[in-house]
């Protein structure tokens, strides 16, 4: 034991001594070595994260020769959300939310918009890649339909998931009267879920039972989050009850089409799995926490009814502010519990590993913010601008981007691209891995966000503010793929 200690402290000295040369020797090494992938050339970084993307999302698909025919007719009409009240409302086919458009993967689907409105009218398919002529927007994709004239949109959407329409003309007003529906695409092995069911969550702001509230795209939208109603509704009925049984596995899809209001929903006593984000499955199935619901996202759930919960009630409620909201009831009936269908929860088939995409360079950057001005007095700004005054950023198809968000005002903002699906990179410069593709991410205050993207397919594609008083005064620009 002498022996060694003595021997040790001889050589200390040495040691310190051999330790500083080599860390002298090495350090600049190291210090060349580590941030060498922000040195490393662009082109290369861009290159690989290309090549990871390959195949991630369909360029094209293939037709299977069946049209779906639709005919929607937008027109003014009632609905009661509150029983007996009469509230007059604007819709598709006299239903808010509209009807359900429902095909496979691989259909052709056309629809016939009559518009029967006081005023003109297109429509959007959110999330859905469609040629750039079917996106709906208009003086930029199509000439807005005026009353009384019809349009036949036709597209073959590539991706199987849930979707949504609705105009983009004067959006503010009309998707608030009750203009939205929605369009599921499913999957040719569609997963054996017990129950599919359909959650439309809206808000509305309603001066009495029966009257709306008239004043859209108000100095007060503007200065705030958009216009947050007074009245919560799913499927257009407040607090609606579903019912399920003991045992079975439901696939809840969640889509928020409200102005402005954001929701942070949960589902207490029940194990939910995130299976799908703005229509696109994920890498993995994950637990539903801390999840934002942004105006035009939709979320898929994967839920499990326990088998010993006959008779028991779960609600799914709105955790976001300070008073929890109970938007629907979930009944579970008090039959036998079926057994539980086992399959293993839908995936993405690829998805790609952007781990390194923090090295490529920021292509853009997108400054949000608010001025003066316009014809409401308030404008919302991209790169100090109002549309239509800003000009597109181009990108070319078939190569990775690193788009980047600057929020400088101290209000929400879900920015919604068209025609592409995108990952977000980071939240004021940290590295996030969400493992879900988007069309839709929300922006807190004064947040910065950076986003990766291929895109695909060309044409002049909108990237807006999903907050449609903030997008109605001028928070739009266009990103023209080549
Ligand atoms: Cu759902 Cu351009 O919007
Ligand atoms: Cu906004």
């Amino acid at each position: 034991m002498h022996l060694f200690s003595s021997f040790k402290q001889s050589h200390r000295l040495l040691l310190t001594v051999v330790v500083v040369l080599l860390c002298l020797l090495i350090g600049p090494v190291l210090a060349v070595e580590s941030p060498a992938l922000s040195t490393q050339n662009p082109d290369t970084v861009i290159k690989q994260l290309t090549s990871e993307f390959q195949h991630a999302l369909p360029v094209e698909i293939k037709a299977n020769g069946e049209v779906k025919r639709f005919e929607l007719v937008a027109k003014p009409t009632v609905a009661g959300l509150i029983p007996p009240y009469q509230l007059p409302i604007w819709a598709y086919n006299d239903q808010t939310p509209g009807p359900v458009l429902r095909v496979n993967l691989g259909d052709t689907v056309e629809v016939l918009l009559k518009n029967e409105l006081p005023q003109a009218t297109t429509i959007h398919w959110h999330g859905v890649r469609v040629p750039n002529a079917m996106d709906g927007v208009p003086g930029v994709t199509q000439a807005p339909i005026a009353p009384g004239d019809s349009f036949l949109y036709r597209f073959i959407p590539k991706d199987a998931g849930t979707f949504w329409f609705h105009p983009h003309q004067r959006s503010a007003e009309q998707i608030e009267r009750g203009l939205y529906g929605v369009l599921i695409v499913d999957e040719p092995q569609k997963p054996a879920y017990s129950q599919d069911l359909l959650l439309v969550l809206d808000d509305w702001l309603l001066e009495s039972k029966n009257a709306l509230n008239e004043n859209f795209v108000s100095r007060h939208d503007l200065s705030h989050d958009g216009r947050w109603g007074n009245l919560l509704t799913v499927n257009s009925k407040v607090q609606p009850e579903l019912t399920v049984r003991a045992g079975e596995r439901i696939r809840l899809r969640l889509i928020n089409v409200a102005n402005g209001r954001v929701f942070a929903p949960q589902l207490p006593g029940l194990s939910a799995n995130l299976i799908a984000v703005d229509g696109l499955p994920g890498q993995r199935a994950v637990p539903l926490q801390g999840l934002f619901l942004a105006p035009g996202n939709r979320v898929d759930l994967d839920v499990v009814i326990p088998s010993n919960a006959g008779g028991q009630t779960f609600n799914l409620v709105n955790t976001l502010g300070r008073k929890q909201q109970t938007l629907a009831a979930i009944t579970v009936a008090t039959e036998s519990a079926v057994t539980t269908p086992r399959f293993a929860a839908p995936k993405a088939q690829q998805f790609p590993n952007w781990n390194q995409a923090l090295n490529a360079p920021i292509n853009h950057e997108f400054m949000l913010d608010a001025s003066s001005g316009g014809q409401y007095g308030i404008q919302w700004t991209i790169d100090d601008l109002a549309w239509p005054h800003n000009k597109s950023l181009s990108l070319k198809a078939g190569r990775f981007y690193r788009l980047r968000f600057n929020n400088r005002s101290p209000r929400l903002h879900p920015m919604h691209l068209h025609g592409q699906f995108f990952q977000l990179l980071a939240r004021n410069g940290q590295a996030v891995q969400e493992g879900f593709w988007r069309d839709t991410i929300l922006l807190q205050a004064r947040e910065t966000i950076d986003i990766g993207l291929v895109p695909q397919d060309r044409g002049r594609w909108a990237n807006h503010c999903h907050i449609l008083e903030h997008a109605a005064a001028g928070m739009m620009t266009m990103i023209e793929v080549k």
